[in-house]
């Protein structure tokens, strides 16, 4: 079969289509074309193959979330591609190379400041609802071995939030071995975090509204699956599952009174709870102090993670054989539908690109 000319493809086209955020509400996701503009020494061009979505991108879209961000902006946080052009000074990437790109792209690695949320792709920064991408050759790791495009453009955000809601390092997920991990739900952050934790060792607890999933979740590495009920039947499930010790870790996606009522009750003395997110609410009302004191416990914001963070959970990813779990394909036109639609299965909901090489495994 004869392989697509990268090289013919980035002399000869001048425009290239992309969707941009032009205001707030799903409306305003809208198809444009774009002049393409020359790279900068430090950077490449990148045909995608496939992006990936997560709540953010709903959240950005209708509004809910940075109403105030600048617009417009390319959405969709999490992409992957093949490099069609290089600049002047990237000499370890070639014409032809498969590659994805990292979330946070001025956070390399160490500590985090407040001005990174500035260098988040998807918004603020353009992100890979587009036929093409330029990103600076920091921001763009390589595609493992053997993994599809597709794959590769599912976890800059939802997988490096689950790594470092589980702790950031090898080292520390070490330390979740044979401890009760709770895990919200089974969306994009919380399959992620649940592949990993298990592969880890540690005892993972699942809630979830879909009940039906449940034996999927166990062969997973779920060790107990907590269905519908109110958060004080959940609470006492889940202390009975875990002999009345309650969780080590809690990854809360949730928020509002989950946090509270169901969380905070669960968690062992020290216990860790990553708070990730907010699908029922960013706002608490209760006694948050209390149960803190009284366990010890700490409350740790994730805002995803840093380029290192990414390079250590593709290696953990590599070394367990782990792949992400894609659940339905859309392609660009559908962006509304794929943002807004529940699929009932596990796992990502993948935008399509370019059909000839998303699904393409990486040689
Ligand atoms: N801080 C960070 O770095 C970071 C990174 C990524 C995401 N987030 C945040 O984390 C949260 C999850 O993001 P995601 O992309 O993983 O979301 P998602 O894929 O849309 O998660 C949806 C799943 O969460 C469960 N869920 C529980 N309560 C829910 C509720 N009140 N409304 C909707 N779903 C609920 C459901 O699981 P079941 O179907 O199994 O019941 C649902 O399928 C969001 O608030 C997002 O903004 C934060």
């Amino acid at each position: 079969m004869q392989q697509p000319s990268f090289e013919k493809q980035a002399e000869e086209v001048e425009t290239f289509w992309a969707y941009q955020s032009t205001g707030l509400g799903m409306d305003h996701l809208t198809r444009t074309e774009i002049q393409r503009r020359p790279l900068a020494e430090d950077e490449v061009r990148i045909r995608v193959a496939a992006a990936a979505t997560n709540y953010r991108d709903l959240a950005l879209a209708k509004g809910e979330y940075l109403p105030h961000m600048k617009r417009p902006f390319v959405p969709l946080s999490e992409g992957a591609g093949i490099v069609t052009e290089v600049g002047g000074k990237v000499t370890d990437l070639k014409i032809g190379d498969a590659v994805l790109g990292h979330y946070t792209r001025d956070w390399l690695e160490g500590e985090f400041y407040v001005q990174y949320h500035d260098s988040k792709v998807g918004g603020p920064v353009d992100g890979w609802l587009a036929q093409e991408v330029i990103m600076p050759r920091r921001a763009v790791l390589e595609v493992p071995k053997g993994w599809t495009l597709e794959q590769a453009a599912s976890l800059a955000v939802s997988g490096v939030t689950a790594w470092r809601a589980l702790g950031g390092s090898k080292d520390s997920l070490a330390q979740l071995a044979g401890q009760y991990v709770l895990i919200e739900g089974t969306g994009n952050v919380s399959l992620q975090a649940l592949d990993i934790a298990a592969k880890a060792g540690a005892l993972p607890v699942v809630l979830t509204s879909r009940p039906h999933h449940q034996q999927a979740l166990l062969e997973m590495g779920a060790c107990a699956v907590i269905g519908p009920g109110s958060l004080e039947q959940r609470r006492q499930w889940i202390l009975e599952v875990t002999q009345g010790h309650g969780v080590s870790l809690a990854i809360d996606v949730i928020g509002g009174d989950t946090l509270l009522s169901l969380v905070l009750p669960l968690m062992r003395e020290e216990g860790r709870v990553a708070i990730v997110g907010f699908l029922d609410s960013p706002k608490v009302s209760g006694d948050l102090i209390g149960p803190m004191l009284r366990g010890m416990l700490r409350l740790e914001g994730v805002s995803v993670g840093s380029r290192q963070n990414f390079v250590d959970l593709l290696t953990f990813m590599q070394h367990h054989n782990l792949r992400p779990k894609i659940a339905a394909r859309y392609s660009p036109d559908e962006i509304q539908q794929a943002l807004t639609h529940r699929v009932d299965g596990l796992g990502k909901i993948v935008i399509v690109v370019d059909p000839c090489i998303a699904g393409r495994a990486v040689s």
